[in-house]
């Protein structure tokens, strides 16, 4: 069996309590960290990410890890009836619930708790969902992705994003020298949780990405399953249905 990598280590709780605790410790750097260390390329990519939507016109949309909010906010380009956004993160939830006010946004907008791996929401619900940089989080990967593909309806699509390593010289090597090395050390500086950068490097080295990511999707049921690269790799875009 593969060693689930988690924030803390082994024996410091279960990975899902783990990542709650640490995204709860986080939530106020959050979405600050998340720009500065992307130099805000993060916005485009979810914008791509909802582009990727827009010819499928959905009208209910989830939004899985929804965080501080910010894919669940750029589905509202879409022009749906309904987006809800979920999370394990109450402190995350809780910064969420603020933007969405402060854009009046509430009565598209709304985020609850809820756990990726056992939604509260009946099978064929929803047209669309969405999750940026959520799935590398999940406890149990497989049963996350069956979730998903159980409340979204037939021919509804699902769009993922999450950060991956360039493949190709010199990108790679400088982005393994940024990714594990320099943006720990600057987030371990300011960080109000020193583990919380080494995760993320940690996490999507062990995570499967491109063409292994989708062949575990396709056996969870998803077809037409696509993938894209951005930005020289350091991200990655998969585009799924049901
Ligand atoms: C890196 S943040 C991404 C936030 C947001 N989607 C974005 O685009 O910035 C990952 C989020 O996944 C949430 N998460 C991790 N495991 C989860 C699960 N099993 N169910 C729901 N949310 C989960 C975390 O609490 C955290 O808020």
């Amino acid at each position: 069996m593969v060693t689930p990598v988690t924030p803390y280590g082994q024996e410091k709780g279960s990975k899902k309590q783990q990542i709650a605790q640490m995204f709860n410790a986080i939530a106020t750097k959050y979405d600050f960290f998340n720009h500065f260390f992307t130099l805000g390329i993060d916005i485009y990519w979810r914008k791509v990410a909802i582009q990727h939507l827009q010819p499928f016109q959905p009208k209910n949309i989830l939004d899985v890890a929804t965080g501080t909010g910010d894919f669940a906010i750029a589905a509202v380009a879409l022009k749906p009836e309904r987006i809800i956004g979920v999370d394990i993160s109450e402190g995350m939830l809780s910064i969420s619930r603020k933007k969405i006010q402060k854009a009046n946004l509430q009565n598209v907008i709304e985020v609850q708790y809820a756990d990726s791996e056992n939604l509260p929401f009946a099978e064929n619900t929803f047209d669309a969902i969405t999750v940026g940089f959520g799935v590398r989080n999940f406890e149990n990967l497989e049963l996350g992705l069956s979730e998903l593909f159980r409340v979204l309806k037939k021919n509804g699509v699902l769009v993922i994003l999450e950060p991956s390593f360039p493949t190709r010289f010199p990108w790679k090597q400088l982005f393994q020298l940024y990714f594990q090395k320099i943006l720990p050390f600057i987030a371990s500086l300011f960080s109000p949780d020193k583990f919380a950068y080494q995760y993320l490097p940690n996490s999507v080295a062990a995570f499967p990405s491109g063409k292994d990511f989708l062949a575990i999707c396709k056996k969870i049921g998803f077809i037409n399953e696509q993938w894209k690269p951005l930005t020289l790799g350091t991200c990655a875009l998969y585009l799924l249905q049901k």
